[in-house]
């Protein structure tokens, strides 16, 4: 038919086979493929048509990349009900993923045959998006309302098993799909099975509270999202209106979204992650170590996580500890870990065991005599981790790769302590190591390219989205965090509350407000650091006294039981304590600060404006490769919401000369130490470009 659609006569069955690589996705030659091959199994003499996919999927969906440019035809709606529309029975074959537009198209078929392995779903909310070729109205048809709704509100792939339990396919094979599906196709033929369209069937009608519980739970499940309202009125609409009804206002609320700033922020963070995992200047055929065993210095919080991460994706782990007792201490959080995962159903018995089996324990340095990697994660001193890193260099074989994951230190120095600073980089993970997803890795100045190389492949097999960062205090993600921390203070101390400052962040789709994450994280890890300093490097005292107080007073946080907040000891329920406010207002009141109230647009401007000129100056340095790569950082590190894309894509997205005057304007009240615009904003700003441009020099 064309470069990406085959069709070919096998018989009496009608062969077409997409071949677009890497995912199949449905771009315009494909949809004109697959027109073309439907209408011309149409007028010849084959009873029954079999559309399947080379490579490793079916089509995997629309083609993002043609997002937002002029729609050319056929529209894949209009294409996918002239399949449904056929007088010979059209089976589809699927294997891999197949997804959005794809399981889309297979609904459209009048028959879906799949192999065990593959799975099937409609991810469009995870783009801001709803399946708008159909699949609101036909999976109601096929699997209830029910069903539907948890379908296409988590966006979540299921398995070919479980899509058959549900009626979404009707057959699943365990291997040879191809020639399963030509015999399927042959027997349906054979037998005069009937032409089944989805369109004809009626959707079960359920209670109007149905739609009522599920709209009420979007506040929590996807609180501040534009999609998931849309999707739960399309699929009513499957319900209470015509299939032709049913399919304009799909329609109609598909465009809505297509538009909405919500999707364009979703569809530049699912490039930008995908972008991230490549290095700028890096080769191809930069080659990759061998990464089959992992040593790991230090059981505490992020040694014990790191040490599951690679176990679960079937790696062995030695892990190093001080003595026998931290040793045993590690370990049992790490059982306790597993046996969580299985409670919550989250990990099988038998897989856990296997998991845990993977991670052995020791005190010695002379086990790690033939580990490819090891990750150094002990406290945070610096002459500590050299004083490793010296050590590690005469206990490892050579060619193993050594990294630290420090959050602060200098990755050069540590380097620098042993004799081969080509083989050391950082791998900073994040808290709790084993669930979240981000992963810095840190470029040293003499990071060999294969080592570099080699962690961004293991980052994938760890299912971390990795980012690269250079040198620099804090590295991208805790580097911005410090002006975001250093005005959540300012604003509780010039007139809000911990309450108003948590408020304004979380109802702007941040995951946990400011306060509350110092609260998780410890009052007392800023205040020991603080505590290193000579006063006059401190800062500015309004920035960090309340929590010195706190501290002072025994406040650590949760882990005390009281922070800004007081925690519930089994619940871990928080409240407010009216002795932090007062604490508060003395400490502004002994600083000579004269409060007034704050509103959340301004608690949100400083905090995320800070993040943004931060990220400038980032950008600048070279310490991050892209705008896009810092939205990953915080949209995977930070809990910021993805719908708005990270700071650096919002910051586009409201305008950069906004942002500008609205910095100047904080500089104007605030003073030049914090607010000084970054000189690349206020370039960007002349030159009237965005930030998005800007990458594409
Ligand atoms: N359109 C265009 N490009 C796509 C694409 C799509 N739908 N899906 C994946 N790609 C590209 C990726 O950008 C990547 O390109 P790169 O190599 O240049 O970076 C390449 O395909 C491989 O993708 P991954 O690295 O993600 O490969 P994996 O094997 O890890 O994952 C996948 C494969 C599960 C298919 C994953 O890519 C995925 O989830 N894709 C998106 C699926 C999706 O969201 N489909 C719905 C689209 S919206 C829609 O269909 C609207 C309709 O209802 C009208
Ligand atoms: P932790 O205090 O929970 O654990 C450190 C562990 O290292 C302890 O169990 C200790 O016994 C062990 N240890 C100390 N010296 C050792 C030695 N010489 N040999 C073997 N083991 C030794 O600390 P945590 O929180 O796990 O932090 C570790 C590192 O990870 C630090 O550099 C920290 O900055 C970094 N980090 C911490 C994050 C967090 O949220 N806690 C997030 C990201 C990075």
């Amino acid at each position: 038919m064309n470069d990406v659609v085959n069709y070919v006569i096998d018989g009496n069955i009608g062969v077409i086979t997409v071949n677009s690589p890497p995912v199949n996705a449905l771009s315009q030659a494909v949809r004109q493929g697959l027109l073309d091959a439907i209408r011309a199994a149409a007028s010849d003499d084959t009873e029954a048509m079999v559309i399947h996919c080379e490579g490793r999927t079916f089509i995997a969906g629309a083609d993002i990349k043609e997002f937002g440019k002029p729609h050319a035809e056929p529209l894949l709606p209009d294409l996918l009900n002239e399949v449904e529309a056929s007088e010979k029975i059209i089976v589809a074959a699927l294997h891999g993923t197949a997804l959005g537009g794809g399981f889309e198209t297979a609904l459209s078929c009048h028959y879906r045959i799949a192999l065990d392995s593959a799975k099937v779903g409609l991810p469009e909310v995870k783009l801001g998006l709803l399946p708008g070729a159909g699949g609101t109205q036909r999976v109601p048809r096929l699997a209830g309302v029910e069903a539907s709704l948890e379908l296409i509100l988590s966006g979540a792939p299921i398995a070919a098993g479980r899509a058959a339990e549900i009626g979404l396919v009707d057959k699943v094979v365990s291997t040879d799909l191809l020639a399963e599906a030509l015999a399927y196709a042959r027997q349906l033929a054979k037998t005069r099975a009937p032409v089944r369209r989805t369109s004809e069937l009626t959707v079960e009608n359920v209670d109007d509270s149905v739609f009522d519980n599920v709209s009420a739970g979007l506040g929590k499940r996807a609180r501040g999202q534009t999609a998931p309202p849309r999707i739960v009125e399309c699929v009513r609409s499957a319900m209470t209106m015509s299939f032709e009804d049913g399919q304009k206002r799909e329609r109609e609320l598909f465009s809505e979204c297509m538009q909405d700033p919500q999707s364009v922020a979703l569809r530049h963070m699912f490039f930008a992650e995908r972008v991230a995992a490549k290095v700028a200047g890096l080769s191809d055929d930069v080659p990759i170590r061998d990464v089959k065993s992992v040593g790991i210095i230090g059981g505490g919080t992020m040694g014990g996580g790191i040490a599951m991460s690679f176990a679960n994706a079937g790696i062995s782990v030695t892990l190093v500890e001080i003595n026998n007792k931290a040793l045993r201490r590690g370990l049992t959080i790490i059982d306790q870990n597993y046996a969580g995962s299985v409670k919550r159903g989250k990990l099988s018995e038998s897989k856990a065991a296997d998991c845990r089996g993977l991670i052995s324990g020791a005190t010695d340095y002379s086990a790690l005599g033939d580990v490819d990697l090891v990750i150094e994660a002990v406290f945070e001193d610096p002459e500590l981790k050299k004083d490793i890193f010296a050590r590690l260099d005469k206990a490892c074989k050579p060619g193993a790769i050594l990294a630290t994951n420090t959050s602060y230190q200098d990755v050069n120095e540590i380097a620098a302590a042993t004799m081969r600073p080509q083989d050391v980089l950082g791998m900073h993970f994040f808290s709790p190591a084993h669930i979240m997803k981000l992963l810095e890795v840190v470029r040293a100045d003499k990071t060999a390219d294969d080592v570099l190389n080699t962690v961004m492949a293991l980052s994938k097999r760890i299912r971390k989205v990795a980012v690269v960062s250079g040198v620099c205090y804090g590295f991208i993600g805790n580097r911005m965090l410090q002006g975001y921390f250093r005005e959540a203070q300012l604003c509780l101390i010039e007139g809000g509350s911990p309450e108003s400052v948590d408020a304004a962040l979380y109802d702007w789709g941040m995951a946990m407000g400011p306060i509350s994450v110092g609260d998780l994280a410890g009052l007392d890890v800023g205040y020991k650091a603080r505590q290193a300093q000579p006063e006059e490097e401190r800062g500015d005292p309004a920035a960090y006294r309340v929590p010195d107080v706190l501290v002072e007073a025994g406040r650590l946080g949760q882990k005390s039981g009281k922070g800004f907040y007081t925690y519930d000891a089994d619940t871990r329920a928080r409240t407010s304590d009216p002795d932090v406010q007062a604490i508060i207002e003395r400490e502004a009141a002994a600083l000579g600060i004269e409060r007034s109230p704050i509103d959340a647009e301004e608690i949100v401007d400083r905090l995320i404006y800070a993040l943004v000129n931060e990220g400038m100056r980032i950008l600048e340095e070279g310490i991050a490769q892209r705008p896009g790569d810092i939205d990953v950082v915080y949209v995977y590190g930070y809990g910021f919401p993805a719908w708005r894309g990270g700071p650096m894509h919002y910051a586009d997205a409201v305008g950069l000369g906004n942002v500008l005057s609205r910095i100047e304007e904080f500089r104007n009240r605030f003073g030049d130490d914090n607010w000084a615009p970054a000189p690349l904003l206020e370039k960007l700003v002349r030159e009237g470009r965005t930030l998005a441009e800007w990458t594409e020099r």
